[in-house]
């Protein structure tokens, strides 16, 4: 198996000032410098990325948008493109996050045309995935995972797939403080691997990074990232405060180490 280093990425989602945010990516970058064993990432807000970006500089610490459209340029008000991105400064775009997916209308098609043209600027992007509770309690889930998997990634090439991060994030646990029971994410996480394998051939999906994210804390990372195909986390609350989020990264790593 891969030895895939745990990567955390803290979604700073709709928070925090200028002041703010460097203040917090100054606290991340002091925090990451003890722990070179894993990659991190902030994803804040577009109007931080390059104060986040200044804090950050040569640190391993990397930066993320939280979206990109897919166009490159033009008369799209209010959309901001993948070029764009990469110009300041993000190594890496979420996409697809169920939040963007449910109050503004996300498709899987859209989120393909994301994914692609974030591929196109050299972006990693991070694929959000996951299913609502009602999806989940009629029993839907690994079949609207792989419907997901399967829009998302249509046409990506191998090639392209290697830069592919892939977030799976229950709707249900997303700011709910109900974290998936490491077992129940960890069965997800087995079963997007198994489609991607399927795609993508053994050494692929075996070198591909499954994040997990819905209420991930200090306090259950740990159990959370021993899981085989749990490869690191999507933060979205605790990232929000420094210790909650070196902590988490701290965890990550203990657990990796231990994995065998
Ligand atoms: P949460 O958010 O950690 O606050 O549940 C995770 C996310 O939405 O990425």
């Amino acid at each position: 198996m891969a030895k895939r280093l745990p990567l955390i990425v803290g979604n700073w989602k709709m928070n925090l000032t200028l002041a703010g945010a460097k203040a917090l990516a100054e606290a991340v970058v002091k925090g990451a410098a003890d722990l070179p064993e894993s990659k991190v990432v902030l994803a804040p807000p577009f109007t931080a990325l390059g104060e986040v970006r200044k804090a950050i500089a040569g640190s391993p610490v990397q930066l993320a948008a939280q979206n990109v459209f897919w166009e490159d340029q033009g008369a799209f008000t209010g959309e901001v493109s993948a070029p764009l991105v990469r110009d300041a400064g993000c190594q890496y775009v979420v996409i697809g996050h169920s939040e963007r997916r449910q109050i503004f209308g996300e498709t899987d098609e859209g989120v393909n045309k994301k994914i692609k043209a974030a591929l196109k600027s050299g972006l990693f992007p991070i694929f959000c995935l996951g299913e609502t509770l009602a999806e989940r309690e009629r029993g839907e889930t690994m079949d609207l995972l792989s419907r997901q998997l399967r829009t998302g990634l249509e046409g990506i090439a191998p090639g392209e797939f290697k830069s592919v991060v892939i977030a799976y994030e229950p709707v249900w646990a997303i700011g709910t403080g109900r974290t998936a029971a490491p077992g129940q994410a960890e069965e997800v996480h087995s079963h997007i691997r198994k489609k991607l394998e399927l795609a993508y051939g053994i050494g692929p999906a075996d070198c591909a990074i499954i994040l997990y994210g819905g209420s991930v804390k200090p306090a259950n990372s740990f159990a959370l990232l021993s899981e085989k195909n749990i490869d690191g986390f999507l933060v979205g609350g605790a990232s929000l405060e420094a210790e909650s989020f070196v902590q988490i990264m701290r965890e990550a790593i203990r657990a990796h180490k231990e994995k065998k």
